[in-house]
């Protein structure tokens, strides 16, 4: 959450009354004609996976203006890899002008395997970051161009079964580097209760990831403090988005049409369309722009300065700075004596199983002695007990053909003997 003072920057004032008329009352009028002179600028991300009606709804939020000619729709999407395309459309309202800037990212989340899809979203954002603080160190800093990107509506596909890990890994990514605000697609798929569930699911993951989308900023006014509370309340914005205006009883809808009923864009009842363009372009579009310069973009600076990289690691080049050099050495040798533990460790491991493996080995060997020798022995009884038999066949042979018993002869050969 970024709090006052880091968005406001003002240093603590002490309120004077005045004797007379001294006329700077009048500042707000030159500021807003010079305002109005130089015109506003914004931008605007969309990422989501292809299908989630991003195209649309900008056509639905910006009208007819963007969607005819300029921005590309599905049908002109050839390339599945993820790319960053801008789209610059000059907006006029009762004489105001603004310059928008919509960058969508076809391809985010389209492929097999997603690793890395937010490198280009990161590049980019990173890339304007670095074209802004270029401009500003140059010695002409009045033609000042800001192609920053001041906020990012992430898309989340209206399956009713929270994020995905994609979405999770997008979102903390990119929390430090701009503005994001979670958008449920194609809300009008889902019944009321679904759409509340599904926004409380959605809520409760984003605390539990820890993950810092767009807040609104803290106020003293009443009147804004209701405001932001019906805002926060809708957050993730559930979101329809059409091309197609639809006439019932004279009055024009944009809106899509179902056999049972109209799912209506612009109707807070059946979906926060009206809210999100409101709270983007009514009334917290200057806001954005601010947290966008006073927080990632310092943050961008800083993390320049101290030669970090984006992901807020060292860089090779941090030799310029002696402490992110002390502090990359340190990570290196803590890294080094990781490795070299891990190292060790699977050494000792794959020791301790060659000698199980061997023990083993030694067991089943054994074993298998000890059967051959059993066999062994049981064929060598086997054999005994054959020749036994045979044996006593062969006496029985014998005796019956000279009719006298073994025992008998040998009692008349020991009789003989003693006489
Ligand atoms: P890519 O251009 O491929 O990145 O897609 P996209 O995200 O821009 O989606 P697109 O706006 O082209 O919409 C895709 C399809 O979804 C179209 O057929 C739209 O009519 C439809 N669609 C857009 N918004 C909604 C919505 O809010 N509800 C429903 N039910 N369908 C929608």
């Amino acid at each position: 959450r970024y709090n006052k003072a880091e968005r406001d920057k003002v240093p603590e004032r002490r309120t004077k009354e005045l004797d007379g008329y001294v006329g700077f009352a009048n500042l707000p009028n030159q500021v807003f004609r010079k305002a109005v002179k130089k015109g506003f600028d914004f931008t605007l991300m969309v990422v989501g996976e292809s299908g989630l009606g991003k195209s649309t709804l900008m056509n639905s939020m910006f009208l007819a203006d963007i969607y005819s000619t300029e921005y590309p729709g599905p049908s002109h999407r050839i390339k599945k890899t993820v790319q960053v395309e801008t789209t610059k459309v000059l907006l006029k309202e009762n004489g105001v002008n603004l310059t928008l800037t919509v960058v969508d990212t076809p391809g985010f989340g389209d492929a097999v395997d997603n690793s890395n899809c937010w490198q280009p979203v990161i590049d980019y954002i990173e890339n304007k970051y670095e074209e802004y603080l270029n401009a500003e160190s140059r010695v002409n800093r009045r033609t000042l161009v800001d192609n920053r990107v001041h906020c990012c509506l992430y898309f989340i596909a209206p399956s009713g079964h929270g994020l995905k890990p994609l979405d999770v890994e997008f979102m903390q990514r990119l929390h430090d580097k701009v503005n994001i605000i979670p958008v449920v697609a194609k809300s009008d798929t889902m019944t009321p209760d679904e759409c509340s569930h599904f926004k409380k699911q959605i809520l409760n993951e984003i605390s539990q990831h820890k993950i810092k989308i767009y807040e609104f900023p803290d106020t003293e006014d009443e009147e804004e403090t209701k405001l932001h509370k019906v805002l926060r309340d809708r957050v993730p914005f559930a979101v329809v988005g059409s091309n197609t205006v639809i006439e019932i009883d004279g009055k024009k809808i944009r809106g899509r049409k179902y056999p049972w009923g109209i799912a209506e864009v612009e109707n807070l009842e059946h979906c926060d369309f009206i809210a999100l363009r409101n709270m983007l372009i009514r009334t917290h579009l200057q806001d954005l722009k601010d947290v966008t310069n006073n927080v990632h973009y310092e943050n961008y600076r800083c993390r320049k300065l101290a030669g970090l990289g984006t992901d807020g690691k060292p860089t090779r080049i941090s030799n310029k700075n002696p402490l992110a050099q002390m502090e990359e050495e340190k990570r290196d040798h803590e890294a080094k004596m990781k490795k070299m533990e891990s190292e060790m460790e699977q050494v000792f491991e794959m020791k301790v199983r060659e000698k199980k493996q061997k023990l083993k080995d030694s067991e089943a060997d054994l074993q298998r002695r000890h059967e051959q020798m059993k066999k062994a022995l049981e064929q060598q009884v086997k054999e005994l007990e054959d020749k036994r038999r045979a044996y006593e066949k062969e006496k029985q042979v014998w005796e019956q053909a000279n009719n006298v018993t073994l025992e008998e002869l040998r009692r008349r050969s020991l009789e003989a003997n003693s006489k």
